[in-house]
């Protein structure tokens, strides 16, 4: 997910240079560029749903990793592994940008605590440049888990509750075009394919 006045520029390529320690006469340069590529609309593998992580464990530590790598480098701030092709409940989030507040949710489940909608204008990594408004509930309590495996509860207002529900939905196979009319959600397919061409 991504909002027109928090998109910003980070530097987020990370290489790291290991020196050959047992050759002797060689350096060996290791890329650890974590940007994979993001699905776009309409995309059928955004429709697929995610299933629970069984375990946390390294694996999924490195795949919260290129989340990040990948969410910033595209200036976003928030990141289903969905959107990566990987059909797993693991989300990422950044709400201030540059790096500051990195959040982890891992099976990912809300309680709605006060059903009046919000309205916000969202945008989506895997729908460019299109920004519709969407009301969604604007407080919910949130229950994860983090990349250690430990269950918490985060109590989410705003734009954070805004955030977490529209990750979720991309867990289900949903996108935040389903909520508009048709017509509407037609005209956002065209462009994006006219767009591509
Ligand atoms: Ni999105």
């Amino acid at each position: 997910m991504y909002f027109l006045l928090l998109q910003a520029c980070y530097n987020s390529v990370v290489f790291q240079i290991t020196q050959g320690t047992n050759a002797g006469f060689k350096n060996r340069v290791t890329f650890t560029m974590g940007i994979m590529s993001i699905l776009k609309y309409p995309d059928p593998r955004l429709r697929q749903k995610a299933l629970p992580v069984a375990a946390v464990n390294a694996k999924t530590r490195s795949l919260i990793e290129d989340m990040f790598e990948t969410m910033w480098d595209a200036n976003g701030i928030g990141l289903a592994a969905t959107q990566v092709d990987v059909h797993e409940r693991v989300i990422v989030m950044d709400l201030e940008g540059e790096q500051a507040a990195p959040r982890v949710y891992i099976n990912p489940e809300i309680e709605i605590l006060d059903a009046t909608c919000l309205p916000y204008d969202e945008g989506c990594l895997s729908i460019p440049d299109t920004y519709e408004t969407v009301e969604r509930p604007g407080h919910v309590m949130i229950t994860a888990l983090d990349q250690d495996g430990a269950e918490f509860k985060e109590e989410a207002k705003g734009l954070l509750a805004v955030c977490i529900q529209h990750e979720i939905d991309h867990l289900e196979g949903k996108l935040f075009v389903d909520y508009l009319s048709s017509i509407k959600r037609q005209r956002i397919r065209k462009k994006l394919k006219k767009n591509r061409a």
